[in-house]
């Protein structure tokens, strides 16, 4: 939800990619974008609509968050996939915050972040696809389809789905990316698929889906349209895509992180730079700016690199002001203090704050507040 940040442009990267090659009758984006969902949900929702059985791993204590023995903390977002059905969504990607119980390291945090996309086709939109094919029979479930789904109505979809999420790939990672599909296992679609593309040298899974479970959608009230699913971690994406190393930066207060991002929109082409690990120190600082010369912010930021040197990580202007009565401007900045291989006190940052503002003083001719 918050703007600039890389997981918020991964975000706004999939869903423009879906808007611009997704679209409805008078042009209207077909995928709505639902982003505000409580992450509390009912086990119901999280497991048992999504036919997860009883004895399956994910539904361990040690596995997930529980509330009590109703709810949870969501462990996928898939938990939303049947009430935005009944709600009448036939297109939607839901994006939110997932928790498992799980280790902390530069891969793993118990809490990340998921995007479904879930999309319905119905007899309308089929017959726009394809001629004459029927949707439903009653046959043998084989490792190609689901009973009650034809032959030609399982692979229309495959390929739809597939068709959607190579795109979604190539629009992230390029046109050039080697990806393959493995075949796998989910309780609520049939059959399923992992997405794995190269990357460094090795096949890294980037999202699941499959063709959704008829019953899923048979109890959500329909019963005339099949559906694909997917579901990917903008996480795993966002550390591919900017080569963000640990997984763990994502929470990052440090400005020596997000000002990497302020700047970006989803398209930027950014590579992720290290920064100092020591921590950092704010200072404030507030002026009236001179009247009786010209004044630019960069005579103020050499001034303090001249004073602070290294241990000067970052400065900005954070507010300004005109005083009306006054007829005066007012400049507040932050500088940021951070030495690369040790720590700074507190003393010691002051003296050197006390220091800058000594030299603007007397070199501006201004009086700092
Ligand atoms: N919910 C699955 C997961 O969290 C991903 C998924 C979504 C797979 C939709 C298939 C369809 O791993």
């Amino acid at each position: 939800m918050q703007k600039h940040h890389p997981l918020c442009l991964i975000k706004e990267k999939i869903v423009n990619y879906m808007h611009s090659n997704y679209r409805s009758k008078y042009h209207t984006p077909r995928f709505a974008v639902v982003d505000q969902l409580d992450p509390v949900v009912t086990l119901k929702d999280n497991f048992d609509t999504l036919l997860v059985p009883k004895d399956h791993p994910s539904r361990k204590q040690s596995d997930s968050y529980y509330v009590n023995s109703e709810y949870m903390l969501r462990a996928h977002t898939s938990a939303h996939q049947s009430n935005l059905m009944k709600m009448g969504l036939d297109h939607f990607l839901v994006v939110g915050d997932v928790y498992r119980r799980d280790e902390i390291d530069k891969s793993h945090y118990p809490v990340f972040h998921q995007m479904e996309g879930v999309s319905l086709i119905d007899n309308k939109m089929l017959s726009k696809m394809s001629d004459n094919i029927k949707m439903f029979e009653s046959g043998e479930k084989t490792v190609e389809k689901q009973g009650v789904h034809t032959r030609d109505i399982s692979m229309l979809c495959e390929a739809d789905l597939k068709n959607c999420l190579i795109g979604l790939a190539k629009a992230l990672f390029g046109q050039n990316i080697e990806y393959r599909w493995v075949e796998c296992y989910f309780p609520f679609t049939h059959p399923s698929w992992e997405l794995e593309v190269m990357f460094n040298g090795e096949w890294m899974e980037v999202l699941g889906c499959g063709i959704m479970e008829q019953q899923i959608l048979h109890e959500a009230g329909i019963s005339d349209k099949v559906g694909w699913a997917f579901g990917l971690g903008l996480e795993r994406l966002a550390m591919i895509l900017y080569g963000i190393p640990d997984i763990r930066l994502f929470w990052s207060q440090d400005s020596g992180f997000h000002s990497q991002f302020k700047d970006a929109t989803h398209e930027s082409k950014i590579k992720f730079k290290e920064f100092g690990k020591t921590p950092q120190n704010f200072n404030d600082l507030s002026f009236w700016l001179p009247l009786d010369r010209s004044y630019d912010p960069n005579d103020f930021y050499d001034l303090v690199r001249d004073q602070g040197g290294h241990c000067v990580e970052q400065v900005s202007l954070i507010d300004e002001f005109f005083n009306k009565k006054k007829g005066l401007t007012s400049h507040c900045y932050r500088i940021v203090y951070r030495h690369m291989d040790r720590p700074l006190t507190n003393q010691e940052v002051n003296v050197i704050h006390n220091q800058i503002k000594q030299a603007v003083a007397e070199q501006l001719g201004v009086t700092v507040r």
